[in-house]
């Protein structure tokens, strides 16, 4: 019965809509990296890479900006964002909506050319391997909005390309409201990018952060955002915007130790359009995503039919074509009917 549900999975058509490429960094490469650009990260050996951290958002993004410090060129950037893809092409996930975070790397010295050229490279080679990426573009929150204009700027000659479908917010989030980047967020729109938000679980003033994410800066999707239950009528916009919503419940397991089950079987049980994603997996004890699709499938009890639903989700509430929306959709319908 455990192995039917884990092999279901496996065989699925889904998409995954929230994960940081950073995020993606397994100590294999992390130790490659560090020793082909002379990194000294105290390590021998990759089992001396140690990607555990305490409790909470702040102590999670320690260990995530510590690891990327080894990234440093286009190769780097690359090998990442091949890694990854390829795991995918093996978990049928047949579209990613890929986050990265510039301004980690420009911080650091790297150019805004080697890191998307980089990852953009390994997204036209994983075409072949049947995973459709496209890239979204994320400022950190707690960088200042000035720096938030110039990433915007600097992103053009790609957006123009068409390297780039959205932007997005992350980082940490207490004293960093949605509002503070209003102006920028408002100028990506006028460019053409999806906006998107993250309003992680459980922060000081979750709940004023989600309401200013979807009022204010009228997001085409929302990261997280569970404590959207506390406010029946927020929920109630969301629901009638018929806006998406990206949990990663593992992630949450790994920073809180709590899946946010009620929120979200709540969610799902009122038809919000919520798809699971694995967010950041190398940091989140190496849970990719069909590890998410099982584990909380164990913890919320569901079965295949749910989690059919939430591959739907997953497609319906991209930012890929309708038409391409209808081709994945009918992909997941012929699936199920094959393997029920
Ligand atoms: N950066 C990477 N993962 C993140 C998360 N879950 N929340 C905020 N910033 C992040
Ligand atoms: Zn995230």
């Amino acid at each position: 019965m455990e192995t039917d549900l884990k092999e279901f999975i496996a065989g699925l058509p889904k998409a995954e809509l929230h994960v940081h490429v950073e995020g993606t960094l397994e100590p294999d490469l992390e130790f490659a990296c560090a020793q082909r650009n002379h990194i000294d990260i105290g390590a021998k050996t990759v089992s001396d890479i140690d990607h555990s951290y305490g409790y909470g958002l702040e102590e999670f993004l320690k260990a995530y900006y510590t690891g990327m410090k080894v990234l440093r060129t286009e190769q780097d950037f690359y090998d990442l964002t091949w890694a990854y893809l390829q795991k995918m092409a093996h978990s049928s996930v047949k579209h990613v909506e890929l986050f990265f975070d510039p301004q980690a790397h420009t911080s650091r010295g790297v150019s805004f050319a080697a890191v998307i050229t980089g990852i953009h490279r390994a997204i036209v080679d994983a075409r072949a391997l049947g995973v459709d990426t496209q890239l979204i573009m994320c400022f950190l929150r707690d960088f200042s909005k000035e720096s938030a204009w110039q990433t915007l700027l600097a992103a053009e000659p790609y957006r123009e390309k068409g390297w780039l479908t959205g932007v997005g917010l992350d980082s940490a989030e207490h004293h960093n409201p949605p509002l503070k980047f209003m102006l920028v967020f408002a100028k990506a729109k006028s460019l053409g990018y999806q906006l998107t938000m993250h309003c992680d679980p459980r922060q000081v003033d979750s709940v004023a952060h989600i309401k200013e994410a979807l009022e204010v800066i009228e997001v085409d999707r929302l990261d997280h955002g569970t404590n959207i239950t506390e406010d029946p009528d927020l929920l109630d916009y969301l629901l009638k915007q018929d806006l998406g919503i990206t949990v990663c419940p593992i992630a949450y397991y790994y920073t809180r130790q709590n899946m946010e089950l009620t929120a979200i079987k709540e969610l799902f049980a009122r038809g919000a359009k919520v798809s699971l994603n694995s967010d950041d997996p190398a940091y989140k004890g190496d849970t990719y995503i069909n590890d998410v699709y099982y584990r909380f499938a164990q913890e919320a009890h569901w079965g295949k039919d749910e989690l059919a639903q939430i591959a739907k989700n997953s497609f319906t509430s991209s930012w890929l074509s309708v038409e391409a929306k209808k081709a994945y959709l009918k992909q997941v319908d012929d699936y199920v009917k094959a393997n029920n």
